[in-house]
């Protein structure tokens, strides 16, 4: 097992894409990584990059104590388990996750007794002698695992592995594959674009956009401490409100619209608060702001709201399951001064800290 260190390192593809931009990231040893983000952000690049199936343009990537930036992939300790599992289709279950060992030239003892343990631990056992073909969707998944983890390496190396399974499935290996890291403690870097396959196996999450780094942190950190406007509205569903605010020394206001918060900042800013954040009611609170109901989401569990302040902006607030509204009723709602997030205006970045003096402490509560 080794930490992984990812220095500075950019890819420039022929042609001249700048997949990923001068990405660092510490990686402890046995510790899950989840590189996330939207769809060509560069995930799969910078994966590749660790397991040496691309070339890197400028930094450097460590495995361990060894720099790996010229070392051949079968030589780096890693084994990567890919989208489209990628098993021989003519060989069973058995000889593809025997496969990479025998290749290496290890004793058949050795062989056997790996493949006896990861089928064990993938519960494959009643399987070692069928075909690919002839297994469900998970269960070949199961064998692209087994054929890593009988390996033994480093680092583990997953791309999107859980995007070809249906919903129930990805949920089921979601868990599976969390439990199975747990107990090998092999450090892990797992890519996927999907923010709640992020949230629920990371022990840190890596947030991507355009190539770059936009925030690192714990799962909890990047929800309720979002460094950028597009933290905020990445991770979570559905997303952080953002609203456009103008600071007038008193109070940030919405365009043609009410005050939203105290504040004695001067100038445009980006004000965020999560649905289940926001507090309606049906009659004026102190500090509540008059808003008419734009449109209703009943999810079972809990309700989405959409309401409309004067002037137009919209906000989206999630209620609790059975909260009944009357389509007539005046409605009211309150951001709580401790949940809310400002950002600049012009590069959406945080400003840390712009409501510390509401309430710090319940703020501190969550990280
Ligand atoms: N072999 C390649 N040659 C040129 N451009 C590429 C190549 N592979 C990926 N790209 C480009 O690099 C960017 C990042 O791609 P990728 O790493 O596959 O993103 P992701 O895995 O996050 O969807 C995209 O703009 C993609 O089109
Ligand atoms: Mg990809």
């Amino acid at each position: 097992m080794a930490s992984v260190r990812i220095e500075e390192i950019s890819k420039v593809y022929a042609g001249g894409v700048r997949a990923v931009d001068r990405v660092s990231i510490d990686i402890a040893d046995g510790e899950f990584i989840v590189l996330v983000g939207p769809s060509g952000c560069g995930k799969s690049t910078l994966l590749r990059m660790v397991a040496g199936l691309e070339t890197v343009t400028e930094g450097a990537i460590a495995i361990g104590e060894r720099i790996v930036n010229e070392v051949d992939p079968a030589d780096r300790d890693i084994a990567m388990v890919f989208q489209n599992y990628a098993l021989y289709p003519h060989m069973s279950v058995r000889q593809n996750m025997a496969y990479g060992l025998k290749n290496r030239g290890m004793d058949r003892a050795e062989i056997a007794r790996r493949v006896a343990e990861a089928a064990g631990i993938l519960h494959l056992g009643d399987y070692l002698e069928r075909k690919p073909r002839q297994l469900s969707g998970g269960q070949r998944q199961r064998v692209a695992m087994g054929r890593a983890i009988v390996r033994e390496p480093a680092c583990f190396l997953f791309d999107e592995p859980l995007s070809n399974l249906d919903a129930k499935l990805r949920i089921e290996m979601r868990s599976e594959i969390k439990q199975l890291q747990k107990r090998l403690g092999t450090t892990s870097i797992y890519v996927t674009h999907d923010q709640l396959e992020a949230m629920t196996l990371a022990d840190r999450v890596v947030v991507l956009n355009g190539g770059r780094v936009e925030q690192i942190g714990t799962p909890r950190e990047v929800y309720h401490r979002p460094a950028s406007v597009f933290v905020a509205q990445f991770i979570g569903a559905p997303p952080m409100n953002i609203l456009p605010v103008t600071g007038n020394g008193t109070g940030l206001r919405l365009p043609d619209g009410p005050i939203v918060a105290r504040s004695d900042r001067l100038g445009a800013f980006r004000l965020g608060i999560r649905p289940e954040d926001v507090t309606l009611a049906t009659a004026p609170l102190p500090e509540g702001i008059p808003v008419s109901l734009v449109h209703r989401e009943d999810l079972g569990s809990h309700n989405i709201v959409t309401v409309r302040f004067d002037g137009g902006t919209e906000l989206r607030l999630a209620t609790p399951f059975g909260y009944t509204l009357e389509e007539s009723a005046r409605l009211f709602v309150c951001l709580p001064h401790h949940r809310l997030h400002l950002f600049d205006a012009e590069n959406g970045r945080v400003i840390r800290d712009a409501f510390a003096q509401a309430q710090p402490a319940a703020q501190e509560a969550y990280v």
